[in-house]
């Protein structure tokens, strides 16, 4: 007697299903034929990555840019208007003479800031909203010193809703090989048979912390998915190109390559703190993720959170509502007394015995042309560091 095995399943995205609104060659031939009688929107570099992720799944269950029966909800209360545990308003903002100039109903043209023609959006709905709440809500800070605000303090005052559809999933310009979009990340899980995955968001140059907490969450799940985040960051963050190579060289010496996959997410950082860890978990299980790491200072700038906001609100949702599981590590550092990496729940040092450099630091000294210290960085990625700051 054969018996039949069951194909492996992986955890459903949010909302239930993968979404995916790249055009199909019959409707681009339609939207093309179209472009030159259409409204035009042109879209900032942030506004094309959310583009991008709705196209791609990455944003389950949107299908497009929110309405304001959403958009309300999600800023009051972390839900969509179905219910549904959603935390950061994803909207395409426009002028009062844009908004004036369209109607409800208009199929819209929208082109990235090049001017090319990428997508177009079916507009349900134009609204107003109120920045300062949104500002409030979602940073909990109206200061415009705060990158995610300023952002949304620029943006023109009337959104504009619908669905949307991406003309073409272009390969990435400068990380084609790791583009690896929701549905093949999926399959590729199955593929390697890894049942539990490990979500890592990051923005910054991998650090003997992140390598840290990354392997202590590898010791009790299947696999690692770094997921290095390339869309738009504030100007002093060091640059995506630098991070990944910093990546590669990790990877190559420092990380079992059958347990680790790495991809690109298109976004843009919004330093949103603890809603934006609530969002980049919900992203990550989009792309297959069943576990989210979320260390010290999630998705932080200055002093707007504290160290741990952003793990604990992961307990303002039921258990399992938000269908991934957080794993929260406390800050890691080089310990002296023990000679290895540790949070104060493994090491028994006192504040002078602990290595740690905050990223300001670090620029600093890379500035003045010192390596930081290889109980911060392997010392590989300290020379990628120092070679790229002279370029
Ligand atoms: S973030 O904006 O993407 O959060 P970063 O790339 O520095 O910034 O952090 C990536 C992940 O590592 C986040 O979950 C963050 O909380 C965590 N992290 C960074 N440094 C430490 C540290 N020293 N100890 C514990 N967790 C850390």
């Amino acid at each position: 007697m054969t018996v039949a095995t069951q194909p492996q399943e992986t955890i459903a995205a949010h909302g239930g299903t993968l979404i995916t609104r790249l055009a199909t060659v019959a409707q681009k031939r339609e939207f093309l034929e179209q472009a030159d009688r259409l409204p035009r929107v042109t879209m900032d570099d942030r506004t094309f990555s959310d583009l991008a992720l709705i196209a791609i799944g990455g944003f389950s269950p949107l299908t497009g840019f929110m309405e304001e029966a959403d958009y309300r909800r999600v800023v009051k209360e972390m839900r969509l208007a179905n219910g549904l545990p959603w935390s950061v308003p994803i909207t395409l903002s426009v002028s009062e003479e844009v908004a004036n100039s369209l109607k409800e109903g208009d199929r819209i043209r929208l082109d990235d800031k090049t001017g090319r023609f990428v997508g177009v959006l079916d507009l349900s709905q134009k609204y107003h909203y109120d920045k300062e709440e949104e500002a409030l809500q979602v940073y909990r800070t109206t200061e415009d010193k705060h990158p995610g605000v300023a952002v949304v303090y620029q943006q023109g005052p009337v959104n504009l809703a619908g669905s949307v559809w991406m003309l073409e999933r272009d390969p990435h310009p400068l990380f084609p090989d790791y583009q690896i979009d929701p549905a093949v990340s999926r399959q590729m899980f199955v593929d390697k048979g890894w049942k539990t995955v490990v979500g890592f968001q990051t923005r910054n140059p991998i650090h003997r912390a992140h390598e840290y907490i990354q392997k202590c969450a590898l010791e009790t799940v299947d696999g690692l998915f770094l997921h290095p985040l390339v869309g738009a960051t504030k100007s002093d963050d060091i640059p995506a190109d630098v991070r990944m190579r910093c990546y590669e060289i990790m990877l190559d010496k420092y990380f079992p390559r059958d347990r680790v996959m790495m991809a690109i997410n298109p976004a843009a950082m919004r330093y949103a703190g603890p809603r934006e860890a609530i969002f980049h978990a919900l992203v990550r299980k989009n792309y297959g993720c069943t576990h989210f790491i979320v260390g010290r200072d999630h998705a932080g700038v200055g002093d707007y959170y504290g160290t741990y906001d952003a793990q604990d609100i992961f307990d303002e949702f039921e258990p399992g509502e938000l269908g991934i599981t957080p794993m929260k590590f406390e800050h890691a550092f080089y310990c002296t007394r023990t000679s290895t990496m540790a949070t104060s729940k493994t090491s028994p040092s006192t504040p002078e015995e602990r290595i740690h450099l905050s990223g300001t630091k670090v620029r600093e000294m890379l500035r003045r042309g010192e390596l930081p210290p290889p109980e911060f960085s392997r010392p590989e990625v300290a020379a990628e560091l120092a070679k790229a700051m002279h370029e």
